[in-house]
């Protein structure tokens, strides 16, 4: 492994501490430049547009009533070629676990610096309690704390890096974990099905049920006295497959770029955010595409969201499925591992869609 990723290239600043500490100014190191602030595309900062992403009722994916079904699988297809993002209601995934398993995040953030310290992550592998992404000494940062945490294969899963505190911790998260990475498969089944290609297509891709990669990152955006001048997370699409976000209940802030407008997404109560991450526009052909997001801050309050991440196998090799593949459509990828995919990533941060687009086979980037 490059030694440059086995620790941070700085001092480590927790945001929830810089933004407790009631400074009426952010700190130089997140103030962006004035072309990715989250003013720039808003008449007004404070009271940005709220969009509505699709909503789909899940249930209807596999109704037997042939006509309902059509249709809902129907709605997903457009929704992932025209937005990249989608919401799913009647998901199966309890409303209660969803609640409890945010409220003892609410609270493990809550818990006293010390504590959370005893999970300070590395980028060697990212896990634990994190401030950043990327080891480029002097980078831009991001208002935002996070835990990040393997949920499988079960065999790279080790639950002492799992908080310890609140009790009900691990147990909440090893269910929520299951029942998320459950509805994820289900997902890939849907998205294979409206790709034109065998029920279990992608998830062979992805190296099997038993082999998928899945982790949870959960992050924490603290309130911020300049959030016109800075973001919670910055622009980047997601690397992996898919992500199922559980976004704040009560806080908006995830932005989505459509037609190179930011819009801020509007969240359904108890409904999942999907969106395409890059390797399904790998296997996919691009057919379907990874969109940028990024999440803006605001004075008044803390939020809180949890995504999980459903991957592939780290060292499965990707390519564009070859049933997509025709004479007017070659492959436009070439095939490479997740694990040196995310190599980039781990090491320079959130970089928009750069990452995707430099796979592109030089055959077609001329
Ligand atoms: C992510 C992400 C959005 C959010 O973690 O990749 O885009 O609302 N999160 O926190
Ligand atoms: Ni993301």
């Amino acid at each position: 492994m490059m030694k440059s990723l086995l620790c941070w290239p700085e001092p480590v600043i927790r945001v929830q501490s810089l933004a407790a500490s009631g400074i009426r100014e952010i700190p130089e190191r997140y103030i962006k430049s004035p072309s990715h602030r989250p003013s720039l595309n808003n008449d007004d900062v404070s009271q940005p547009q709220e969009v509505d992403v699709p909503v789909i009722d899940f249930q209807n994916l596999f109704s037997s009533d042939r006509g309902l079904c059509e249709e809902a699988l129907r709605c997903v297809h457009n929704a992932c070629r025209e937005w990249g993002f989608f919401q799913i209601v009647n998901h199966g995934v309890s409303h209660e676990l969803m609640k409890r398993t945010c409220e003892v995040w609410h609270e493990f953030f809550n818990l006293p610096l010390e504590e959370k310290q005893k999970y300070a992550n590395t980028p060697a592998t990212y896990e634990g309690y994190g401030s950043r992404v990327g080891v480029e000494k002097g980078a831009s940062l991001d208002w935002s704390d996070y835990f990040f945490l393997l949920l499988m294969p079960l065999s790279l899963v080790n639950q002492s890096k799992w908080p310890a505190i609140p009790a009900s911790c691990r147990e909440l998260v090893a269910e929520y974990g299951s029942e998320v990475v459950r509805l994820g498969g289900k997902l890939m089944k849907v998205l294979s099905m409206n790709l034109g290609l065998e029920e279990d297509s992608l998830l062979k891709s992805f190296g099997g049920e038993e082999n998928v990669g899945a982790c949870l990152r959960v992050s924490y955006y603290p309130k911020c006295p300049q959030p016109d001048l800075t973001l919670g997370l910055s622009p980047h699409s997601d690397p992996g497959g898919l992500t199922i976000l559980l976004p704040d209940e009560n806080v908006g802030g995830l932005q989505v770029c459509r037609k190179g407008r930011w819009l801020t997404v509007k969240p359904v109560p108890n409904a999942f955010i999907i969106n395409i991450g890059d390797q399904i526009q790998v296997l996919s052909n691009a057919i379907y595409q990874s969109v940028e997001h990024r999440v803006i801050v605001n004075s008044n309050e803390d939020r809180v969201s949890l995504a999980i991440f459903y991957n592939p196998k780290s060292d499965h090799l990707l390519e564009p499925c070859k049933k997509l593949l025709t004479k007017d459509r070659p492959a436009l990828y070439k095939p490479m591992t997740y694990d040196e995919y995310r190599l980039t990533i781990r090491a320079k941060g959130p970089c928009g869609k750069k990452q995707v687009e430099s796979l592109k086979s030089p055959r077609q980037s001329d």
